[in-house]
């Protein structure tokens, strides 16, 4: 068994707010591939943990009037019931709060201090100094003003230590260019043309703003600053510097670090350096993702944000499908180094067709027929006939083809390769047609052979489905007839496991055909929920700092403003304007013996929902005509954050034609 280890690591992620259904992209593609190499007979180990740290942390714990521990506590629980709930085999969770993490930090950034690579200079950035933070540049909203709360940032300096990055550049640029550390690859050129060419600045360790982080030992007013605390996981909670664990040996280097783009820049340049620095091996591939963005009604990829309402649940969903439907939808969707969206008709879809029709379809038809035509159980009379041939050879050739994605990271792929096979066992089955060899007597050798063929179609795909789909599959096992030792992943390479004799045993339907337009409705009105109930339960700063307004308009003057004449009116009557989706035709009294006005406001409102209601007017706009209909003025409405719009209603006793200055 000489060298069948196998070492995997998610992102620690910061419980600084529930999981939600992106957190799960990672943590189930990593655990597809740990199953996928125990079953290949590798000594796995699958890291996954929590980054507990940081001035955020100690924030929100503050809001709540916690202690950070006690903050974290409580998420790091949910987290890891998400994961019992996902099925999630991790070997190891690390909390950067364990003892040991802490210890050997503290021994990792002394030794880089010693090194000469950790030294104490400057930080100078931006600083907003209502919330006591620094930012960079990068990081500043729009307006160039806090990212948190929006308002102006000074210029600042904090002592802070440094970790010099310059002597590694030119064995970074290497890593990234001449070897397959990072995957995809494309990325590489990006990241070597934006940080590596322009002269690596050296990274900031230390803070002394905050206290909630590790304190450096020997300098105690500074605690460590995010990414020596964070990256340092991978090899803590192997043993390294510290008691109690002893793996280090065994395992490290790491074969795949499975991260999203957002941390990319870390994983690919910083991580490598602190290694080299430490003068350890480096890990063997970096696999990068895209996000899992939602999409909108409207048809946008958004990313998934509390302020937004459209966290998508995994519980929610786990419940209403099955957890492995949406292991399977996630695993299937997203490519690497793609964004991905996230969309409930996408997710129906998917599961309708791969799952209910597709491989579904594929073992109850199956079992169904070797119940109804031999009573479940295959007689050993076998008749080889057309279209055997090709479906072994492509069932055969599967393990082979869902090896290579694994050991490359392409989970989509390994996917699609066994969804073929699936199809093509369900195109033998029209090829072959059973139902009319059932019904000849003198052809049940010929049917036999038929329904052994499928059966084994079936064990070699749901033993190499079974990583992704680990709690289907045993289900069906047992409907096949197929003993434990028979599901393997070394007979996955084989033909012709099953005993001749073989007996099924008819089950409950493994994926049920979802009702899409009654699941939309339901979904729809879930999320609609969940936005609302969002909305109402953040503070107003918690508003403010997750949405980012539009950048302001260039500056005018009270004159300039003095033209636009904008007057309260009543809508008396309102109808959608035909052969339009987004237009409304709205009767007003203006004060002035009333006006027609055209909106771009019907997704979002009905001709009822304005009727009897004063609204905002620009009244001095050029008529203009909209889908042939004549506009004589404007009705003033807010963009949301999704994108939509809301019409600013005004104080209903204020008279029609009142001005608004
Ligand atoms: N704590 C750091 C990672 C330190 S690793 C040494 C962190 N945590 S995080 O919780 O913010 O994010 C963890 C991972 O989840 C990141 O890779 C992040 O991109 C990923 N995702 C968060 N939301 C996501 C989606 N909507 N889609 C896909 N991945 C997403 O960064």
């Amino acid at each position: 068994m000489e060298n069948k280890k196998f070492y995997i690591t998610t992102p620690i992620y910061y419980p600084s707010g529930d999981p939600h259904i992106g957190h799960c992209y990672t943590t189930v593609a990593c655990d597809s591939i740990a199953r996928y190499k125990r079953m290949q007979g590798y000594d796995v180990m699958f890291l996954t943990g929590t980054d507990e740290h940081g001035q955020k942390i100690e924030e929100k714990a503050k809001e709540r009037g916690i202690t950070p521990q006690a903050y974290v506590d409580g998420i790091v629980e949910i987290f890891k019931k998400l994961w019992s709930y996902m099925n999630i085999s991790y070997d190891r969770y690390i909390r950067t709060t364990d003892d040991y993490h802490v210890e050997a930090v503290q021994k990792i950034f002394k030794d880089l201090y010693d090194k000469g690579y950790i030294y104490k200079g400057k930080y100078t950035g931006k600083y907003c100094t209502p919330c006591e933070s620094f930012w960079t540049e990068s990081q500043l909203d729009e307006n160039g003003c806090c990212p948190e709360c929006h308002r102006p940032v000074v210029e600042a300096e904090e002592e802070a230590y440094f970790f010099k990055m310059a002597p590694f550049a030119e064995r970074i640029e290497k890593l990234l260019l001449e070897t397959d550390y990072l995957r995809p690859k494309y990325r590489a050129q990006e990241l070597v043309n934006n940080f590596i060419k322009p002269g690596l600045e050296d990274l900031c360790v230390s803070r002394t703003s905050f206290k909630w982080g590790i304190p450096v030992t020997f300098d105690e007013k500074h605690v460590v600053y995010v990414w020596i605390d964070a990256l340092s996981n991978y090899i803590t909670a192997l043993g390294y510097d510290n008691g109690t664990y002893d793996d280090f040996d065994k395992f490290w280097p790491a074969d795949v670090h499975m991260v999203a783009k957002d941390i990319m820049r870390f994983h690919a340049i910083i991580w490598p350096a602190m290694l080299m620095a430490l003068d350890l091996p480096l890990p063997k591939h970096l696999a990068v993702h895209g996000w899992i963005t939602f999409q909108s009604k409207t048809g946008e990829a958004q990313k998934m944000s509390k302020s937004l309402g459209n966290v998508v649940d995994p519980f929610m969903l786990g419940e209403r499908y099955g957890v492995d439907a949406i292991r399977y939808h996630i695993l299937r969707e997203m490519a690497l180094g793609a964004d991905s969206a996230f969309s409930n008709e996408i997710m129906i879809n998917r599961i309708n067709s791969d799952l209910a029709n597709g491989f579904g379809n594929l073992v109850s038809r199956t079992v169904a027929m070797a119940d109804k035509y031999f009573s479940g159980t295959l007689p050993e009379e076998r008749e080889e006939g057309e279209f055997d041939a090709s479906l072994k050879e492509i069932v055969l050739s599967l393990r082979d083809r869902v090896d290579a994605c694994i050991d490359e990271t392409r989970l989509k792929n390994a996917l699609e390769d066994i969804f073929t096979a699936v199809d093509r066992a369900n195109k033998y089955i029209d090829e072959t047609e059973p139902w009319k060899l059932g019904k000849d007597e003198t052809k049940k050798a010929r049917l036999a052979s038929v329904l052994y063929n499928l059966l084994e179609a079936v064990r070699v795909i749901s033993t190499l489905l079974s990583p992704f789909m680990p709690t289907t599959m045993p289900k069906v096992w047992e409907q096949i007839g197929a003993a434990a030792d028979e599901a393997t992943y070394e007979n996955a390479g084989k033909f012709g496991v099953l005993p001749a004799n073989v007996t099924v045993h008819k089950g409950e339907i493994l994926f049920p055909r979802i009702d899409m337009e009654k699941e939309i409705d339901e979904l729809n009105a879930i999320i609609e929920k969940n936005m609302a109930e969002a909305k109402s339960k953040l503070s107003d700063a918690e508003k403010g700092s997750e949405f980012t307004p539009s950048a302001l308009e260039e500056e005018i003057s009270i004159d300039d403003f003095g033209k636009c004449d904008l007057r309260v009116a009543l809508v008396k009557s309102c109808e959608k304007v035909k052969k339009s989706k987004k237009l409304l035709c709205l009767q007003l009294d203006d004060g002035f013996g009333g006006r027609q006005v055209v909106s771009g406001i019907a997704e979002w409102y009905k001709p009822e929902d304005l009727i009897g209601k004063k609204v905002i007017i620009v009244a001095n706009l050029k008529p203009a005509k909209l889908c042939g209909v004549e506009s004589q003025g404007m009705i003033c409405a807010a963009d949301t954050p999704d994108g939509a719009a809301s019409v600013i209603f005004p104080d209903q006793s204020l008279p029609c034609g009142s001005k608004i200055r």
